[in-house]
């Protein structure tokens, strides 16, 4: 039987990739000129795989630095040189490097086969960045324009606090390099980006990334459950009345729907079935996330999950009791920032679907 034809939790490329016509044509225009790209959505909508389908398609060269994983400021310089050195041979990067004030120690991985970059701890941390960021544009030329790629970029914060703004005063001056930083906390990202007063205002096009529309991943699942299903399109239609089009959830459902297909008798209700296993595979997940929670949050999430109701509606005060509207507000607004809910034009959602079912499960059982 066929390979499965979903895919979830990495970058995925065609044939796993639908739509985001319109995004790609911005997201190409910017790269092709002398631009920069600031482009937020909650997480796992398909931020990174957008731009790594877009820059390998116009073949620039490139560095991708996730911010997630770096633990200090120059560790975040050590990481950018190191993604550098895959770009260029060794005798070429190693003439700009000799003239660093600070000078990294560069010693080959035997087994990666890469070098390793790393700086004796000091507290000349502002000069190690400085090299390291204008190493970018020593090495960009404007007809092979180099795209720096910061992912989770809100963890910038994190690392150090006035990280944003250094960056910002080095970039600021570089011609032949795009800039490209990617967000999943959507009020971080937009308090560096876009008050008046943050340190990148008006550094980039700001591009918000939304779910996939229902036509096009409707379209989507269809072609790809025709070829094992007979119903496939009452198939498509309640997997996606669960997930809601949420991109991740979406495909790990559909993958583990289309799984039930090798078996020459599939039970009756495959998505129903899927769902109850993936909400038995975390459910230790659930709950420890669960416990991390405070009452008032507990009370959202279980009004969330057991109505429709707006949990800022005097109706849902009434049923669930959060308490005063602004503790309902505030907790709102920090389930947002930890992942838990999402805010979109039509209001307050929760992100991950099994975790809405596990909740209104464990309530009734
Ligand atoms: N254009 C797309 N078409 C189909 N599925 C997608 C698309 N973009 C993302 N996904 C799904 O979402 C998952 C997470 O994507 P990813 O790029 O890692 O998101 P983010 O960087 O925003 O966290 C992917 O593994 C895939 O299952
Ligand atoms: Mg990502």
């Amino acid at each position: 039987m066929q390979e499965n034809p979903f895919k979830f939790g990495r970058i995925v490329n065609d044939p796993f990739f639908t739509n985001r016509k319109k995004e790609m044509k911005l997201v190409r225009a910017l790269l092709s000129s002398s631009n920069n790209l600031i482009m937020i959505s909650p997480r796992r909508y398909g931020k990174t795989s957008l731009i790594d389908k877009v820059i390998k398609e116009l073949k620039h060269p490139y560095i991708m630095v996730d911010l997630q994983l770096v633990t200090s400021s120059d560790d975040l310089a050590a990481q950018i040189i190191k993604r550098l050195f895959r770009l260029f041979p060794f005798e070429h990067i190693k003439q700009y490097v000799k003239n660093f004030r600070i000078i990294p120690s560069i010693t080959l991985n035997p087994i990666s086969n890469e070098v390793d970059i790393s700086f004796q701890p000091s507290s000349l941390s502002t000069l190690v960045m400085e090299d390291a960021i204008n190493l970018i544009e020593q090495l960009s030329s404007p007809k092979k324009r180099i795209i720096a790629v910061f992912d989770e970029f809100q963890e910038i914060k994190r690392i150090n606090s006035n990280l944003d703004r250094q960056l910002r005063s080095l970039m600021q001056h570089h011609k032949k390099v795009n800039y490209v930083f990617l967000g999943s906390q959507e009020s971080i990202i937009r308090d560096i980006f876009a008050k008046k007063k943050s340190p990148f205002y008006h550094f980039g096009q700001l591009l918000p990334l939304g779910k996939i529309p229902y036509t096009d991943f409707h379209e989507f699942l269809n072609s790809r459950f025709k070829q094992v299903c007979p119903a496939y399109d009452q198939i498509t239609a309640s997997i996606l009345e669960i997930t809601q089009c949420h991109p991740y959830y979406t495909q790990q459902l559909a993958f583990f729907v289309w799984e039930r297909y090798r078996n020459p008798k599939p039970p009756e209700d495959p998505v129903e079935k899927t769902v109850s296993d993936l909400i038995r595979l975390h459910d230790m997940d659930y709950e420890r996330l669960w416990n991390t929670l405070n009452k008032t949050d507990m009370k959202i999430l279980i009004g969330m999950a057991s109505s429709d109701l707006s949990p800022l509606s005097e109706a849902f005060s009434k049923v669930y009791q959060p308490g005063a509207s602004s503790t309902t507000f505030s907790a709102l607004k920090r389930l947002a920032q930890d992942g838990f809910i999402l805010k979109s034009n039509s209001g307050y959602e929760i992100d991950d679907p099994f975790f809405k079912r596990w909740i209104t499960q464990r309530r009734n059982r």
